[in-house]
């Protein structure tokens, strides 16, 4: 039978108690951990946020209704103690925080019984994450858990205070809006007053940031909520949150630099690291040429070499005719796996094909001096000679080449470069690699649409000497766009935008769109610049991977107190769900029949 706390308050969290309490009375609440019994000693772990004590009832000392009440706990009975602060009887227990005391127990009241709960909660456990996801709020005990969510508490505390010492102003923007131009599908929310017509949920605050620019706030920031309905990965969710913010009169340097003083700030405060100052840049395409990806991973080197003009002539079509037609023969050089087995290889063969790539060239340096060359047959050795000089490879090394446009190569080698440095266990661990990535292209071209697209969006500024190109040379053009990437995780990403309308106008222009598509989809932004635009810029961070990061896991998950699963379900509440015929009616809809679940 639950009892109540009737009066009683709580004096102290368990973890907060040290020898320094010894002889005091203290009142302790919170949930059983375990509950055992040797030889006459009843002892008790109690856990709450902050930790563990142990509660010790004891035969002829403590009254038999309270032993018997003691040994009625089970685990997850959430309870209040009172008792006095004592050295542990026996052994000493170096693992708690609290392992040198115990709390011997004159008064127990037990405020709510527990079933046998479907895991046991405890720190690092190997439950399934379904299981634990359906039960999230026993997940959530766990003491690892518990830990994340105090350093995410920890990362929007300081970040408000830091950013709020620096003139920015806590603004909040909708939640129910019109869509905007991310690049993402919306999620979309029906208007019952307006039947056939729908809010989007924001998928950032983009817009309502640059209007508040306008509005003359000159500095904002916001922790929001974005929703994007699209692929989950381990880094990405339907509903994340961003540290967002938008700044006037300002270039690439101002944000730059605010924002790298708040990384070294938060990464002191929460993990004494030292982050160097200033965080290195590095252009978009230098990012792609050493590492194959503009969101390089600077923990290790293994960096890819450009074997173009070397390959060039060697009369082996699978790398001559890509140079021929404009792309690129690149190279890994892992050390020390030259005798890596044919299956591993096969392995990474296969890895490169999902990144587009028709297959890797490789030459195996063995231990013994000799040489595997997997294009032996179609070239001589002079090249093959020129390749491994060019890789600076020695024996015992593995040379991985693809060869393809570009594009492919880049991502099927930046790729393949994270997977086998992993693989051979080549990142160091516990060291934060910051770099802001500069000078993005402003459009990437788009095979499915078969026009050039904003790589960032459509009011993203060109740099000044590059505007000339927007309509003859688009590829040319670089974009005032910056990502900060920390161990090869794209953290944020932002950029200065248009303000001037002469620019905005050749920028549609150049997407594509008509002045009266343009006006269609963001014509209030359009309009709002008409009446006095500060020239301005901004950035957003994705809080849960930065937390994430943090907290040294790989899944945004982790950092997220009610996550979804791969297909965007909550398992826990069953969203999303089907609603009554009702509440259909009321918003005019009606669902089609035999729409199935997307895969
Ligand atoms: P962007 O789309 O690059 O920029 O998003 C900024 C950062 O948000 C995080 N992020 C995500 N995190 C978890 N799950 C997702 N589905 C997800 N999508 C993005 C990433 C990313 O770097 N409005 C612009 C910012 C600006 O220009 O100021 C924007 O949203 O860490």
């Amino acid at each position: 039978m639950a009892e109540s706390m009737n009066g009683l308050k709580r004096t102290h969290r368990c973890a907060e108690l040290n020898l320094s309490n010894w002889g005091e009375t203290v009142t302790v609440m919170g949930w059983v951990q375990k509950n055992r019994n040797k030889g006459g000693l009843d002892f008790v772990d109690l856990r709450d946020r902050s930790g563990i004590i142990q509660l010790i009832f004891e035969e002829g000392v403590s009254a038999p209704e309270l032993l018997e009440k003691a040994a009625s706990l089970r685990a997850e009975y959430v309870i209040a103690a009172v008792g006095k602060v004592q050295k542990r009887g026996g052994a000493i227990n170096d693992q708690l925080a609290t392992g040198q005391i115990e709390i011997a127990v004159d008064e127990l009241r037990i405020l709510s019984e527990a079933q046998t709960p479907p895991f046991h909660v405890e720190k690092g456990s190997k439950t399934k994450e379904e299981l634990r996801l359906q039960y999230r709020y026993l997940d959530l005990r766990r003491p690892d858990l518990q830990k994340n969510f105090i350093l995410r508490h920890r990362v929007t505390t300081l970040t408000r205070q830091f950013l709020a010492k620096e003139g920015f102003i806590d603004i909040e923007t909708p939640i129910l809006c019109k869509s905007t131009p991310e690049g993402a599908r919306d999620y979309l929310v029906p208007s019952r007053v307006h039947p056939g017509s729908f809010y989007a949920l924001p998928q950032s605050p983009q817009l309502f940031k640059q209007l508040l620019m306008c509005s003359g706030f000159d500095r904002y920031m916001q922790i929001a909520k974005c929703f994007r309905d699209e692929d989950l990965r381990a880094d990405r969710q339907p509903e994340f949150t961003q540290i967002d913010m938008e700044l006037s009169f300002v270039d690439v340097d101002d944000v730059i630099d605010v924002n790298s003083r708040l990384l070294v700030y938060l990464f002191k405060e929460i993990l004494d690291y030292d982050v160097p100052y200033p965080i290195p840049r590095m252009t978009w395409q230098e990012a792609m040429d050493r590492f194959g990806s503009d969101k390089p991973d600077l923990r290790f080197g293994m960096e890819l070499i450009n074997l173009t003009e070397v390959v060039k002539d060697c009369g082996f079509a699978v790398f001559e005719n890509p140079v021929k037609d404009g792309g690129s023969v690149r190279a890994l050089c892992v050390p020390g796996a030259g005798d890596m087995s044919r299956k591993k290889i096969d392995k990474l063969v296969a890895f490169v094909r999902d990144y587009g790539a028709g297959g890797l060239a490789y030459i195996q340096m063995l231990p013994d001096g000799s040489r595997k060359v997997s294009f032996g047959k179609f070239v001589s050795e002079d090249y093959v000679n020129a390749i491994i000089d060019t890789c600076g490879a020695k024996d015992g090394d593995l040379i991985l080449i693809a060869a393809g446009t570009n594009k492919v190569v880049w991502d099927s080698l930046g790729a393949l470069r994270v997977h086998v440095a992993g693989q051979l266990d080549m990142i160091p661990q516990d060291t934060f690699k910051f770099v802001w990535v500069v000078d993005f292209p402003q459009f990437e071209w788009s095979d499915e649409e078969g026009r050039f697209m904003a790589m960032h969006h459509p009011f993203t500024m060109p740099y000044e000497e590059d505007i000339q190109y927007l309509k003859s040379d688009p590829a040319r053009v670089r974009a005032k766009a910056y990502d900060i990437v920390l161990n090869g995780t794209e953290l944020g990403g932002g950029s200065v935008r248009i303000s001037r309308a002469d620019v905005q106008e050749t920028m549609f222009e150049a997407l594509g769109f008509t002045p009266e598509e343009a006006y269609e989809r963001f014509g209030f932004l359009l309009d709002a610049f008409k009446y006095g635009v500060p020239p301005h810029a901004g950035l957003a961070y994705g809080l849960d991977r930065m937390v994430m990061l943090m907290c040294g896991t790989d899944s945004i998950r982790d950092c997220i107190a009610f996550p979804k699963v791969k297909d965007a379900s909550d398992l826990m509440s069953k969203a999303p769900a089907e609603v009554d015929e009702k509440q259909l009616e009321e918003l005019g809809i009606a669902v089609r029949e035999n729409v199935g679940a997307v895969e």
